[in-house]
């Protein structure tokens, strides 16, 4: 465990907050600060340093921070006042001198393109010189520097593939946070994963604001010429030893390429599962929301995909009361989500964001009625997810088992469509990915008996979790 240059370990509570990409952030900050002598520990209370890793995508999630930091302080207090506090993500990145102001207990504020310079702002805290905040763009930079070999925490790994987003929708803070669209290389990609898998970890999830458009140059030797999509990437990493299930989130319709559809035909590991959010079902929505494509546009995707791959199932992220939201935009809404028939539906009541272009426009829709729409989509969604769950039933697919249940012998994992699925009998078998026979469905979960263990049983370098 880390040990400080004094022997003693010190404790290092992370909370994270937001997107798969702050996940990610927050283990590589673990990895950051490990040679500094910290040491994770359960609690703030335990520890010597506390991270929040925070998330502004709505006001909600930004207000969650402040009253945090308010908590936080109270404990730095009781304790002496030696407790080291830092804010780092989204909320940092956009409000660092406000934080700053508001909150004298934050000791660092410390944007996503940053992490890389923690060690040495934790030198300069303590010693009480130079700058509290660093909030400067350089993605490049941060994945150069941070630290090369990484720890895998269990059978399945996030590996960013791209950060940033250049699409400018006129609702999110995303481009403003997490600045412009920067593809990492497929070498770093592709030796990334090839570390990972000798650590025994079996799926891959290949993660990006914007997945679908990273491009790399083509560097990498595959034989196939031409320019490197997502597509062309999948392929390459399903190549490696070990890999046996690969994912990607989130995408853009925008982006969404025959390269990466016929991936979907053929990569016998890619998940046959697509987040790809529509966000509305109107048009004129998609056009205010500077989207880039129509709801005919993400129908036809939707069809594509079916046809490469018959048994690919859909999510979405949808928002409700955009301004000038009618009920006929609403409803062009629900009725493409009946249509399309989505697997899980992540459905938001639209949030006004300081600096967005939306925040601005005439038309706000009243919070009431933003409520109801709200509550209307969310059982539109609940039943798509019910059918689509109630439709596995009988079915055998592979399950990727990652946690143990409450009760003896039971253990937990997901599906290829990320439906938690419950066994009773398969707790000796942590880390793999196995088939499970599907025997009951609720709206949010699977139950399953292990299929025949004459089945299918790849776990390959999975034995090394248990
Ligand atoms: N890059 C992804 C999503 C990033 S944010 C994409 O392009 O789809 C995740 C989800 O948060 C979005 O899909 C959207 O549904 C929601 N969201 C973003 N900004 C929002 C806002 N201002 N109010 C409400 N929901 C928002
Ligand atoms: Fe935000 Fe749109 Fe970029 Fe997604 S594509 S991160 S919703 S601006
Ligand atoms: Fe939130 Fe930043 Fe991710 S705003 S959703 S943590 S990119």
């Amino acid at each position: 465990m880390g040990q400080g240059p004094t022997g003693k370990p010190k404790g290092l509570f992370i909370k994270t907050y937001g997107c798969q990409m702050n996940v990610y952030d927050s283990e590589r900050m673990r990895d950051v600060l490990k040679p500094l002598g910290y040491a994770p520990v359960d609690t703030p209370e335990a520890a010597d340093l506390v991270v929040l890793n925070t998330c502004h995508i709505r006001e909600k999630a930004t207000e969650k921070v402040f009253s945090e930091l308010g908590q936080l302080r109270r404990m730095k207090e009781a304790g002496g006042g030696v407790m080291r506090i830092i804010v780092a993500g989204c909320v940092a990145q956009a409000e660092g001198a406000e934080i700053m102001r508001r909150q004298p207990a934050v000791d660092l504020v410390v944007g996503p393109q940053s992490y890389h310079r923690l060690p040495e702002m934790i030198a300069r805290a303590s010693r009480q010189t130079g700058d509290r905040l660093e909030t400067d763009f350089a993605a490049d930079e941060k994945f150069d520097a941070l630290p090369k070999s990484r720890e895998a925490n269990g059978p399945s790994a996030f590996v960013p593939v791209q950060e940033g987003c250049d699409k400018f929708c006129t609702f999110c803070v995303v481009p403003y946070t997490r600045g412009a669209e920067f593809s990492r290389s497929a070498e770093a990609i592709l030796a990334e994963t090839r570390e990972l898998t000798r650590q025994g970890v079996s799926e891959i999830v290949l993660i990006g604001q914007n997945v679908n458009a990273w491009h790399g140059a083509a560097s990498v030797h595959d034989g196939l010429g031409g320019a490197w999509g997502l597509g062309r990437l999948i392929r390459q990493v399903a190549r490696i030893g070990g890999v046996e299930r690969i994912r990607y989130t989130t995408s853009h319709p925008r982006d969404m390429d025959d390269a990466l559809i016929e991936a979907h035909a053929d990569v016998e590991q890619l998940a046959p599962f697509l987040h790809l959010p529509v966000q509305s079902g109107s048009d004129r929505i998609l056009k205010a929301m500077n989207r880039g494509h129509t709801a005919a546009d993400y129908r036809q995707i939707v069809a594509r995909a079916r046809a490469a791959r018959p048994d690919i199932a859909f999510a979405s992220d949808f928002i409700v009361g955009f301004p000038g939201e009618s009920d006929a935009d609403f409803e062009a809404t629900l009725a493409l989500v009946g249509e399309v028939g989505f697997a899980q539906g992540y459905a938001f009541k639209y949030s006004r964001r300081p600096g967005t272009p939306a925040a601005g426009m005439d038309l706000q829709v009243d919070e009431a009625v933003k409520d109801e729409r709200l509550a209307r989509l969310l059982v539109e969604i609940w039943r798509g997810a019910q059918a689509f769950n109630e439709a596995q039933i009988g079915k055998r697919m592979p399950v990727l088992f990652n946690r143990k249940g409450k009760h003896r012998g039971q253990a937990l994992g997901y599906s290829a469509y990320m439906q938690p699925v419950h066994v009773e009998d398969g707790a000796a078998l942590m880390g793999r990915i196995l088939d499970v026979d599907i025997v009951g469905a609720t709206q949010t979960s699977l139950t399953g008996r292990m299929a025949a263990m004459t089945g299918r049983t790849t776990g390959t370098l999975s034995e090394a979790i248990a």
